[in-house]
């Protein structure tokens, strides 16, 4: 992406250290913006900042679970007391539990739920209030959202599937002031779905024009772009990054 429109904006990046968060991370640092980079996993988080930026000046990593929402007002105050405001939000933290549906546990669910869809509103709802006008969220949804999930994961193709409905519902709500969109991801390569590509990898890129699974740098351009100016008439869209496996309309 050539657009400047990120240089110095404010990021609230959520499950930065996974494998697409650090790779949008990474490309929000090289267009300029400046970043809070919050998870779970609390070394990589911050070795993650630091190797992006050593002084500490463009990127702050803190420790945060995306199911406790006095962990999110954490985030979105440290955000503002570091950088006095927020132009963008980006949620992509989330689980991927293998649970069948038919023993699936209530706490099961509700563990699925509370960090992939209540998070997403715990973060975006406090962060609101702080985000410029002609600031964006852009949510991490899924090809599970349009066409259902892969079995043992119901749970996650539910709360891909509210983050979608979140999305657009959002973005009526708050556009033109925010602009609110989502990107889909298909199958990439990161640490969340290692397993399952090392079971049915085979099937899965049978199924996906590209020949091959996307990377995480593929995706952090979908979310830059929605983020940028280059996308301004752009709402409550979703961005396929999917290798052609599922050809939304
Ligand atoms: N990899 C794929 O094929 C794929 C496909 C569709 C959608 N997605 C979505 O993309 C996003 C990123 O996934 P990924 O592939 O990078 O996965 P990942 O497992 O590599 O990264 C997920 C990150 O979220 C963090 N996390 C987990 N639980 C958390 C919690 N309670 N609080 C805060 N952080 C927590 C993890 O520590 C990890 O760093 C997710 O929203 C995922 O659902 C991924």
């Amino acid at each position: 992406m050539v657009d400047d429109s990120l240089v110095d904006q404010v990021v609230i990046l959520t499950g930065a250290a996974g494998g697409i968060g650090s790779a949008i991370a990474r490309t929000f640092h090289r267009l300029g913006a400046r970043l809070l980079l919050a998870d779970y996993d609390e070394q990589s988080v911050l070795d993650l900042a630091s190797s992006l930026d050593p002084a500490g000046e463009r990127a702050v990593g803190i420790a945060y679970n995306a199911s406790n929402p006095s962990d999110a007002d954490a985030v979105v105050s440290t955000c503002v007391a570091r950088f006095g405001h927020i132009d963008h939000v980006v949620p992509a933290a989330a689980i991927f539990e293998d649970q069948p549906f038919s023993t699936m546990t209530d706490e099961q669910w509700r563990r699925t739920m509370s960090i992939n869809l209540d998070g997403v509103f715990y973060i975006c709802r406090r962060s609101i209030p702080h985000i410029r006008p002609g600031g964006t969220i852009v949510t991490i949804a899924s090809s599970a959202a349009h066409e259902g999930c892969s079995p043992e994961h119901v749970h996650y193709g539910a709360s891909k599937g509210g983050i979608l409905a979140f999305t657009k519902s959002l973005a009526r709500e708050l556009s033109p002031t925010i602009r609110v969109n989502a990107v889909s991801p298909g199958t990439i390569d990161t640490p969340m779905v290692a397993e399952l590509l090392r079971q049915k990898g085979d099937k899965f890129l049978s199924i996906t024009p590209a020949g091959r699974f996307g990377t995480g740098e593929e995706v952090g351009d979908a979310v830059a772009f929605l983020c940028s100016k280059a996308s301004s008439y752009i709402m409550g869209q979703t961005i396929h990054v999917n290798g052609g496996s599922y050809m939304g309309g």
